[in-house]
């Protein structure tokens, strides 16, 4: 049997052989389907792109029925427990694990760009203090772009890298600081000893104590959930970095558009929305009634449900197994029962079994930031840090693929037809 598809266009009687290779068809093949000499030809039309694969990629291999997440072919619960968030920010944008030097190398390179201008302080002075962190990280990545305007030679691999390093270094300062200016506090600068969770730690609660040493529980479980979040393909924020950075924009503008996407409460502000949703049910009582709610279509389970995962979201589980270490230390949260007997709920309702909703990346991760003494403004924020990484290994991805260019979907036109002016007397 060869590997094509054969359609028949009823309309002209007409068949056609496209190749099918990888799994799938080019839309491009059925521009020849036509009933006219004239005509476009046929589209193929996939609202939210539920179906369409927008680029090939070797970065993150995702089984949503079987729960799989893999980077560069690692999977994350090996990375999880074994590596830390630089080496895998390395591999992400590398490729391969680094040996001993390159990662001695890398560690240097995030280490030594961790400062940031001093202009920036004064940028961040211009925002009321309640302003939420992410408006501050989209409008801080922009502006960064302003600084290192070389940025926009995106097709020297070199300024790439150099400015992905900026960016990966410097996301954790200028969120500390945000978070240091909601507060009134003073800012801290980057404590290059520390490690990269334990020197965001320290920029985000150091007080008065000379030498802030994070807790080292609390730092590797920031570690851990960095790693978790790096990467995960072509999810909303990682195609709109795609989709400016086609434009040719540099990687500052392309990550402010994604940390743009993040921010939204179906995305990257899940998490901060399921602390709101735990507390707004209050106890373990007011869970049937809630969940009742939901299945009246009142609202969604927030934390719950994945466009690719129709099983537990792997993420989930190591999450899940992270709280534990976290409570031993900050006690626990007293939402996770909530959240435990709403999970253990939802999974036995037909509802949510039907739809194939488990918990995914954002159920628990709030639970454990709020433990770590973050606020919830700051949880998208804490997503965005280590997507980073992602989104720059998948924009140099795009920018080397022969096959990319900018991107710019076709429509189906459902508008009026042509009509002329009509003047303000004749409305
Ligand atoms: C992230 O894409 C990624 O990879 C994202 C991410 C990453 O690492 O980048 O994994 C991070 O964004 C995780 C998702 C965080 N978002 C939330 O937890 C918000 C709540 N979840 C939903 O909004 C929803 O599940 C999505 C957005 C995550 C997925 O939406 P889909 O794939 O478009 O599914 P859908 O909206 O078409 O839902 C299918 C059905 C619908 O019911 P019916 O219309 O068929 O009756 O399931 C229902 C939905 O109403 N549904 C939910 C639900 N999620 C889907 N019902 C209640 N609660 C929910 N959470």
């Amino acid at each position: 049997m060869a590997d094509t598809l054969t359609i028949t266009d009823n309309r002209t009687g007409k068949t056609y052989d496209l190749p099918i290779a990888d799994g799938a068809i080019r839309a491009a093949d059925l521009r020849q389907i036509k009933v006219a000499a004239d005509d476009f030809g046929l589209m193929s039309y996939d609202p939210a792109f539920m179906n369409t694969a927008s680029c090939r990629s070797a970065i993150t291999y995702l089984d949503g029925d079987a729960g799989i997440l893999r980077y560069r072919g690692y999977p994350i619960e090996q990375l999880a427990e074994q590596s830390t968030y630089l080496e895998v920010a390395y591999l992400l944008m590398h490729g391969e694990l680094p040996n001993a030097t390159q990662l001695a190398g890398w560690q240097h390179s995030v280490t030594t760009h961790t400062f940031v201008h001093e202009f920036l302080k004064r940028a961040l002075e211009g925002y009321r203090y309640d302003a939420h962190p992410m408006g501050r990280l989209v409008a801080f990545l922009a502006t960064l772009s302003t600084f290192y305007t070389d940025a926009k030679d995106i097709r020297d691999p070199d300024i790439r890298k150099q400015h992905a390093v900026r960016i990966i270094a410097k996301m954790p300062t200028i969120a500390a600081w945000a978070y240091r200016h909601s507060l009134g506090r003073p800012y801290v600068y980057p404590d290059n000893s520390l490690s990269y969770p334990g020197n965001f730690l320290a920029m985000m609660f150091q007080i008065a104590e000379p030498n802030y040493k994070p807790n080292p529980v609390l730092e590797r479980a920031l570690d851990v959930l960095f790693i978790l979040h790096a990467d995960h393909e072509q999810n909303c924020s990682t195609s709109a970095a795609r989709g400016v950075g086609s434009a040719e924009s540099d990687p500052y503008v392309s990550l402010a558009a994604a940390s743009a996407a993040l921010y939204g409460p179906l995305h990257g502000g899940a998490n901060e929305a399921v602390l709101r949703m735990l507390r707004k049910i209050g106890n373990v009582k007011a869970i049937p009634a809630f969940i009742e709610s939901v299945k009246k279509g009142e609202g969604k389970l927030m934390g719950f449900g994945h466009r690719v995962y129709k099983n537990y979201d792997p993420r989930a589980k190591v999450i899940k197994k992270l709280a534990d270490d976290v409570f031993e230390v900050t006690g626990k949260n007293p939402l996770l029962e909530i959240a435990l007997e709403l999970e253990k709920i939802a999974l036995s309702d037909d509802y949510f079994i039907k739809r194939k909703l488990y918990p995914n990346v954002d159920f628990y991760s709030g639970l454990i930031y709020q433990a770590m003494g973050f606020p919830m403004e700051m949880f998208p924020v804490l997503f965005a840090i280590p997507r980073a990484s992602g989104w720059l290994s998948q924009w140099m991805e795009m920018l080397d693929d022969p096959e990319q260019k900018i991107s710019r979907p076709r429509q189906i036109y459902t508008g009026s037809d042509a009509r002329d002016y009509v003047p303000m007397s004749k409305r």
